[in-house]
């Protein structure tokens, strides 16, 4: 399973890709105004550090402006995906976007017929957003599993992200559903890398290890 990382801040997505175990970036409007710089300036340097996919979202809501934003953030760097939101003029964008060779990710999926929708028009990525369904009282990797299975019954080109991931346990049962990313916010890829028992088997042995004659 391939992970993003689910931020705009450039410190993590930094300490996160010397891991060499980061294959893209995801951001929304939220992620990017919390940094307080340009969104333009942001996404480029994020793209400058990290050689994968960069989701950039648009920010208006009739198709023919999305499209335009869309080939405007298209032009910033090779490996951006226009983060699109699922409705019905997203669609249309969507659909646009696909005949004129841009990426996208289809974002805010609460359905599985949303997803089948995204994936019928074209887009390149969906984005089911489990920690949002949880806080609401439903499963939300339910809604992983059942698109994941949706995609595996037909011949779509569309990956399933993972997002609005809250915990490790949510990146875990993405894996074991075949799910072909998460995206991970900083603290979530961190969580996942300790174990208490690591750090106490290091103390042991380097303790021991000084026990060891060194000549
Ligand atoms: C990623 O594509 C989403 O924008 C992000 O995961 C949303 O996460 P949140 O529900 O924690 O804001």
């Amino acid at each position: 399973m391939k992970i993003f990382l689910d931020t705009a801040n450039i410190e993590e997505i930094r300490k996160a890709s010397e891991l060499g175990v980061v294959d893209g970036v995801t951001t929304n409007p939220s992620l990017i105004a919390k940094e307080g710089r340009r969104f333009e300036d942001v996404v480029k340097e994020i793209c400058s550090i990290v050689d994968g996919p960069i989701s950039a979202e648009t920010v208006t809501e009739m198709a023919d402006t999305m499209v335009e934003e869309a080939v405007r953030l298209s032009k910033i760097h090779p490996n951006i995906v226009v983060k699109i939101p699922m409705t019905a003029e997203g669609l249309k964008a969507v659909s646009e976007c696909r005949k004129r060779g841009i990426k996208t990710n289809v974002t805010l999926i609460f359905s599985a017929n949303q997803a089948l929708l995204a994936a019928k028009a074209g887009a390149n990525y969906v984005s089911p957003f489990v920690g949002r369904l949880d806080d609401n009282t439903e499963y939300g990797m339910d809604l992983v599993e059942r698109i994941v299975s949706i995609f595996h019954n037909y011949v779509y080109d569309t990956e399933v992200i993972v997002a609005s991931v809250r915990n490790p346990i949510h990146v875990l049962e993405a894996a074991q559903m075949g799910a072909d990313i998460a995206t991970v916010p900083y603290s979530v890829l961190m969580q996942m890398l300790k174990h208490p028992l690591t750090d106490i088997g290091i103390q042991k042995f380097l303790s021991d290890w000084k026990k060891v004659p060194k000549e």
